[in-house]
């Protein structure tokens, strides 16, 4: 469209007011004058004075804020995950639904299957913790159709719950044996219908102030007019790092472009050599497509944070946060993917590694998203070994990690791409070390040789998760460890049974 001076006027999507409307438990919700950058954790408890909701670390890293969501999908059904409210911006359950533990027994007060199970199981001593657990446990009961769930399901479901009093033997139980109890349908058709009236048109209504605003904008044309006309507004996806820059650094953001329904960022797709990823799919769609072409890389996705975040949280905004302890970064520097940025000027692509400038400074203009990330497909000669230290295996950030991507032809390391995070002001590149196994044999001595020159490649800083030597060490243990894990009959922690142990 001309804009008065002749130029291209963006036509700019329409941005939410401050007018906020979801369903609660059974109940639509208006609320006015609702702040962009207020948590659904603060609306819950402050504002509906839901207390069955409860805040502990306010950071994403307890579960004890958990709630479902319910959200209407493409085809018309309705899919249910389990979020952490504390760290999820309000506005961004627009439209959906939100289950709280105070929402989910029967109108008769019939306990949810979840609730009666931890009761009967004994899964509770304070009960701080407990309104989570049950919401992780109801997400789970109703993804699987109100199925039998087994210890490793419920083990992933409640990845991202803490409890510091019970112990997990009895939640665990809980989990495995509420398929026992009767359960208490929801009545989705009803939900569906309500979903429905809050949003006819599936949009936001109208904004009244460019000053303060929520955009959601649906196509990547309406999110690239939003961006070049407020280059400052704070792009948000899952929120799980933007989270805690407004509950622990009290960071304020009046402006707000929520991505995550860009149709063409949430897309997974292949075409030719290439598993093109959206910037706004979720890290467990992402990982799952990641681990669909090399099954190999399952259980070192799997240690990324916990469930809750995972769902939440995007596989651009890990990318395009930008953090020196990032565990997508050096994955995806290894299998030489490539970012598409874009913007009203068109797209430019780049590899990985060259979009970190310094410390949290990336490529990305003023004008621009991260709108793709491209990763090759394996060829029949990759071997490829991911792998992270943190002080608990899931829900905790890396002091290091490594991912390597070698290709071995005829016993003859082709060629070598080697990612490092924990080691440096930003995601890196392990050029040394790569030159050192380019071109040898694959033997043990060469990845011994190996592991002494990456020791050495990187200076780390020392910090609360690890000293500098420590990273130093541990960083070409961990290529040591790679390579004898690749040997046959090699133990992994997988295979390690707890009679084997010493
Ligand atoms: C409890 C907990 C555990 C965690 N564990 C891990 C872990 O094990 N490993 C790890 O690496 N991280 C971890 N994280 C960090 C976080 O979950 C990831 O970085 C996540 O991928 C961020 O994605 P997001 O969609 O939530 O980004 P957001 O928080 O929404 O955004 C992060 C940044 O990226 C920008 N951004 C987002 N999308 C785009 C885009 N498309 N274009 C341009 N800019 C964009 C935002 O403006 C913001 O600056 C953890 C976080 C928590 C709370
Ligand atoms: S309060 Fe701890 S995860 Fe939200
Ligand atoms: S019951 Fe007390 S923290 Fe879990």
């Amino acid at each position: 469209m001309r804009g008065p001076r002749g130029g291209f006027r963006a036509i700019l999507p329409r941005m939410s007011p401050p007018v906020l409307r979801f369903v609660l438990g059974r109940q639509p919700q208006t609320l006015a004058n609702v702040p962009p950058d207020r948590t659904l954790l603060n609306v819950l408890r402050d504002d509906l004075h839901c207390t069955a909701v409860k805040e502990g670390c306010a950071s994403g890293d307890c579960g004890a804020c958990t709630v479902a969501l319910a959200e209407r999908g493409s085809d018309g059904q309705l899919s249910y995950r389990a979020i952490n409210s504390c760290i999820r911006l309000a506005h961004s359950v627009q439209g959906m639904a939100v289950f709280t533990a105070a929402d989910i027994a029967g109108a008769d007060g019939t306990l949810h299957p979840a609730q009666r199970a931890m009761v009967e199981c004994h899964g509770s001593q304070c009960g701080f913790c407990t309104p989570g657990f049950v919401m992780s446990l109801f997400a789970l009961h109703l993804q699987r159709d109100g199925a039998a769930v087994s210890r490793d399901e419920a083990l992933h479901a409640l990845s991202g719950n803490l409890c510091r009093c019970t112990g997990y033997r009895p939640i665990l139980d809980a989990a495995q044996t509420m398929h026992h109890w009767p359960d208490v349908p929801l009545d989705e058709a009803a939900l569906l219908q309500k979903l429905e009236l809050l949003a006819p048109d599936g949009r936001a209504p109208e904004a009244d102030s460019a000053e303060n605003f929520y955009a959601t904008p649906r196509t990547l044309a309406e999110l690239l007019a939003l961006r070049a006309a407020h280059p400052r507004a704070l792009l948000a996806a899952g929120t799980t790092d933007v989270g805690l820059w407004v509950t622990k650094q009290h960071q304020r953001f009046a402006q707000i472009i929520d991505l995550t329904r860009v149709a063409e960022l949430r897309r997974i797709e292949r075409a030719g050599d290439t598993l093109r990823i959206g910037a706004a799919a979720t890290l467990v769609d992402a990982f799952a497509a990641l681990a669909q072409d090399r099954p190999q890389l399952a259980p070192f996705l799997d240690r990324f944070a916990g469930l809750p975040v995972r769902v939440s949280g995007t596989l651009g905004g890990n990318v395009a946060n930008g953090s020196p302890i990032g565990d997508s970064m050096p994955l995806l520097i290894a299998l030489g993917a490539t970012l598409v940025l874009a913007s009203t000027r068109g797209e430019r692509s780049l590899p990985i590694a060259d979009f970190y400038l310094a410390y949290r400074k990336t490529a990305l203009a003023p004008d621009e998203v991260l709108a793709r990330i491209d990763v090759p497909l394996p060829t029949p000669h990759e071997w490829l070994r991911a792998d992270k230290i943190s002080k608990r295996l899931e829900d905790d950030i890396s002091a290091v990690c490594l991912a390597v991507a070698l290709q071995i032809d005829g016993g003859v390391i082709r060629s070598a791409r080697i990612g490092a995070g924990g080691v440096a002001a930003v995601p890196a590149r392990a050029i040394q070390t790569e030159a050192a196994l380019a071109g040898k044999p694959a033997t043990q001595a060469v990845f011994d040789a190996a592991a002494t020159v990456l020791a050495a490649e990187f200076e780390p800083i020392g910090d609360m998760r690890a000293s500098s030597a420590y990273r130093r060490t541990v960083l070409g243990n961990l290529l040591r460890r790679a390579w004898a894990q690749s040997q046959p009959g090699a133990a992994t922690l997988a295979t390690l049974q707890p009679e084997t142990l010493p």
